[in-house]
């Protein structure tokens, strides 16, 4: 009976001696005089090919993914028709939010779009970032510090849920210091 590491010793065996094999023969064959002229370039031909296709495969995705996060209209990008900032605000709709370990305070959280709104940023203990998201790209951020109060005016062109999140690092639940709000057609 032959025991089953035995076995696999054999095998390993057998093929390390397949491998020395093929070694012998190969380094044997080198020797010998022989045309690979033909081979060759039936093989650089593929391989050109095999460039060209993978190159116009690889261009053609990247352009794709690419061109949803340049920052030009028509090309998808993600502010242009979500949100737009406000430099002059008449009659702006002013919203006090406050950050604090580790959760947002926020005035109001149901926002009306095609009006501008100001947010009047601060923070009760430490320094925050009051990032606005849609669709997990960040579209407006603000810092939040405590005795400062920063302003960020921002029109909402698209109705729908907006993600607040943390942008500044404030301690070990930081990254859970989220919050949502939404933005309705009036
Ligand atoms: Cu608050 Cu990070």
């Amino acid at each position: 009976m032959i025991r089953l590491p035995t076995l696999a010793g054999l095998l390993l065996l057998l093929v390390a001696l397949g491998a020395v094999g093929v070694f012998v023969w190969v380094g044997a064959a080198a020797g010998r005089p022989g045309d690979a002229a033909a081979i060759k370039r039936r093989a650089y031909r593929i391989r050109v090919g095999w460039f060209a296709v993978l190159s116009a495969v690889a261009i053609g995705v990247l352009s794709v993914v690419v061109s949803g996060y340049l920052p030009y209209p028509g090309f998808g990008y993600r502010l242009a028709p979500s949100v737009r900032t406000v430099a002059d605000p008449a009659n702006p709709l002013v919203v006090d939010v406050t950050g604090k370990q580790w959760a947002w305070e926020i005035e109001r959280r149901a926002l009306p779009a095609h009006r501008p709104i100001t947010f009047r940023v601060t923070a009760a203990d430490v320094n925050h970032g009051f990032g606005v998201y849609r669709d997990g790209a960040l579209l407006a951020q603000v810092q939040a510090m405590p005795g400062v109060v920063n302003e960020l005016t921002l029109q909402f062109e698209k109705p729908g849920a907006y993600s607040i999140l943390c942008l500044e690092y404030c301690g070990t639940p930081h990254s859970g210091m989220r919050d949502r709000i939404t933005v309705v057609e009036k």
